[in-house]
């Protein structure tokens, strides 16, 4: 929850200063691991607010940190007894996987609108489910062994 509000706060970034336009390539950034010249402006501090390429390659790389731990998340969520909690913590997992694809996609398609909108409607998607599965899993919908409620 606190990695993918950071992250959420990190796309608005990239979205802020159309970093989404730059860099249409996937999963390098200009033939490289890392854009061109990251930290070229000055003072330092700037090129993490203003340098599309820095600001681009943060928010690729805490999206792939929201992605595998996601999946740690889910291999503790699925094993709860209550069915209603495993459900919550399999949509997790799938939203990730949606909002991953769609950065992706929005990143080839240089950020086109309505690929820009899903991907930002796809987050708060993400951080709904995310806020319910926290919730049942501190309180499960109690569940007959009979599978009645
Ligand atoms: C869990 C992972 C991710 C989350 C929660 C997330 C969330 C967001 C959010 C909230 C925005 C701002 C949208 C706006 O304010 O208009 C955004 C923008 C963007 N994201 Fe992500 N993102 C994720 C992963 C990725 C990945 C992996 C990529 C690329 C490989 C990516 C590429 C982009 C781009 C290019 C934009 C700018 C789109 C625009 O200009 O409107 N995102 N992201």
């Amino acid at each position: 929850m606190h990695l993918l509000f950071l992250q959420i706060i990190l796309g608005a970034l990239v979205a802020g200063i159309d970093a989404g336009r730059a860099f249409p390539t996937w999963p390098d950034m200009a033939g490289g691991f890392l854009p061109p010249d990251p930290l070229d402006l000055q003072p330092l501090w700037r090129n993490f607010f203003e340098s599309p390429g820095l600001v681009q390659f943060i928010h690729r790389m805490a999206g792939y940190a929201v992605a595998i731990l996601a999946v740690v998340v889910w291999l503790h969520g699925r094993r709860s007894p209550h069915p209603s909690t495993r459900l919550a913590f399999h949509l997790i997992l799938a939203a990730v996987a949606l909002q991953v694809l769609l950065g992706i996609w929005a990143v080839l398609s240089m950020a086109q609108l309505h690929v820009a909108i899903a991907h930002q409607a796809s987050a708060i998607l993400l951080w709904t489910l995310v806020i319910r599965g926290r919730f049942l899993a501190r309180h499960p919908i109690p569940t007959s062994i009979r599978g009645h409620r």
